[in-house]
């Protein structure tokens, strides 16, 4: 078996549930690594949306790295992987990817994906949204990121918020082929 490398970024917007839930979900798929970069204002978001402790959501990835680390494996393009997901995605982390402004090591994976042409999703979250914020997504998308804003759907009959953290955990881990159980494909009709 063929392992696979996935870096997990989670920075500190809201949206915490989908990063926890999307970090389950990648445990149930042996194959793959995971390697999570836990933001500072992260920790402040986690708390304030989860009962859960920052070293309980580390305990989820297989490889947790020091956000300070910019030495860490994930930072040189020489530690092959998969790509990265960046999962809430803060507009200040946004900002940072788009500009190449790698001083933490979320930063510099980021930027290693980009010039690695490796795949890098960034589910953004913020809301509204102004002309500077539009534009770093509009230049991000350019440069072969993912945008995928943490938003709702309703053509899944979601009945919870459990439904829908799956369904956009889902979306995410669908971009890496991943499909996890109850995700809803949509298959047509009226
Ligand atoms: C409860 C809470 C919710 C937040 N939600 C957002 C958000 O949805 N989007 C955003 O861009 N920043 C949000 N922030 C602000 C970021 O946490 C802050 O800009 C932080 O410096 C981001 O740093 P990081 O990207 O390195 O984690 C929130 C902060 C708190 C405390």
């Amino acid at each position: 078996m063929q392992t696979k490398r996935i870096i997990v970024g989670v920075s500190g917007a809201s949206g915490m549930p989908v990063a926890v839930h999307l970090l389950e979900a990648l445990r149930t798929f042996p194959e793959w690594e995971t390697h999570l970069i836990l933001s500072k204002g992260a920790e402040r978001t986690l708390r304030h949306e989860t009962d859960l402790t920052p070293d309980a959501l580390r305990a989820l990835a297989d490889f947790s790295h020091d956000p300070e680390d910019t030495g860490a494996a994930v930072a040189s393009g020489t530690f092959r992987t998969e790509g990265m997901i960046v999962v809430p995605c803060s507009m200040k982390s946004l900002a940072g990817i788009a500009c190449g402004y790698a001083d933490n090591l979320l930063l510099r994976a980021a930027d290693v994906c980009l010039k690695e042409r490796r795949t890098l999703v960034l589910a953004a979250r913020e809301t509204p949204l102004h002309a500077g914020q539009l534009a770093n997504m509009r230049r991000l998308a350019l440069m072969g990121a993912v945008i995928m804003p943490l938003m709702l759907s309703f053509y899944s009959r979601p009945r919870t918020l459990e439904d829908m953290t799956r369904h956009m955990a889902g979306k995410i881990l669908d971009v890496f082929g991943l499909e996890i159980p109850g995700f809803a494909r949509w298959g047509g009709g009226e």
